[in-house]
């Protein structure tokens, strides 16, 4: 018997040295200190001896049990401790977590980066609605009832008179009758138009509208304007023309392009903006004496520009949503 309580000590002693967890604790709680565990398989020998032996190795084994109790609840203790402290330190050393910042949607940044642009070029900011009437969209900027150049424009009507705006012109019309010239001012915002949804349209985009009346405007002005603009956004070695062309509210006309040549694919130009000189009904319609004022505008299409500019081939990305897409910028 007393062998065996020596070999349970022993092993015991050979044991707690090897707990290095709260699952090496508890096996070895299992092990010897458990219902079933070694000493209890000890003191059900040791009550099997005859009456005589029992003193001789009661105290004995009561002692080693309640010796190997104690260094178990010692180590217990010590593994409580050591959990609460690593709960309450903080390692100043560790690397910070990192959370995932948002950026500017590309079109806001390349509205941004335009409005910065005309913003160095003496130019205001201003703003008008997207529902308008047709008075406004069409009427005063020269687009008489049934003129065929109200079907350049597939127009989204809300009731008979009022549409959402298919460009962002009707906003000079609302600037020129509640400002007096001179009057600069650039006019970003949302337009609409009721077209097949294709890689090259959308229902949805954005125009920047710009306007510039004065006494002695003249086309070199708009033209020198828009190129600086033009280098400044696509930087000095743009290819870049201007095209005669059509538009009810300017007259001369024009219409600009750039160069597009995607790597391994045939280049060709492609539309970025229109612009003229305001045609005279156009300012008489506001009250402007277009004897005395002339004026430039332009508008363009900002989706074609942040496209030409970034190497993006479908108009719909932009209004996807796909993170993908977005976190490239
Ligand atoms: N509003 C025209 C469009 O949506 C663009 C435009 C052309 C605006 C010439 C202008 C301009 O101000 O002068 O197609």
């Amino acid at each position: 018997m007393e062998e065996k309580i020596k070999e349970a000590l022993s092993s015991f002693d050979e044991e707690i040295k090897q707990v290095t967890d709260e699952q090496s604790l508890e096996s070895l709680r299992i092990k010897f200190l458990g219902r079933k565990g070694l000493f209890a398989e000890l003191f059900e020998e040791f009550k099997a001896l005859p009456k005589e032996e029992k003193p001789k190795y009661g105290q004995f084994l009561n002692r080693t049990k309640s010796d190997c109790q104690k260094r178990y609840d010692e180590l217990v203790k010590s593994f409580e401790k050591r959990k609460k402290k690593s709960k309450d330190e903080f390692d100043v050393s560790l690397p910070g977590r990192r959370n995932p910042v948002g950026t500017k949607h590309i079109l806001t940044q390349t509205l941004d980066e335009i409005k910065s642009i005309f913003v160095k070029l003496g130019f205001s900011v201003h703003q008008g609605p997207e529902l308008e009437s047709d008075h406004y969209n069409f009427e005063m900027l020269n687009f008489p009832p049934d003129h065929p150049a109200r079907d350049m424009q597939d127009t989204f009507f809300v009731t008979k008179d009022f549409v959402l705006r298919t460009h962002t012109s009707p906003v000079q019309i609302r600037l020129m009758e509640s400002k007096k010239p001179p009057l600069r001012a650039i006019m970003p915002g949302k337009v609409y138009r009721n077209e097949a949804i294709s890689a090259k349209s959308y229902c949805l985009f954005h125009q920047v509208e710009g306007l510039y009346v004065d006494e002695n405007v003249t086309f070199a002005e708009l033209k020198s304007t828009l190129v600086s603009f033009i280098k400044q956004f696509y930087g000095e070695d743009v290819k870049y023309r201007f095209r005669s062309s059509f538009f009810p509210f300017t007259e001369p006309s024009a219409e600009v392009d750039i160069w597009w040549q995607p790597e391994g694919k045939e280049g060709r130009w492609l539309e970025i903006l229109g612009c003229g000189m305001v045609d005279p009904n156009v300012l008489e319609n506001v009250g402007i004496d277009s004897e005395k004022f002339t004026g430039y505008a332009f508008g363009m299409g900002v989706e074609r520009i942040a496209m030409l500019k970034y190497g993006i081939d479908d108009i719909r990305l932009f209004f996807d949503n796909d993170r993908r897409f977005l976190i490239q910028f």
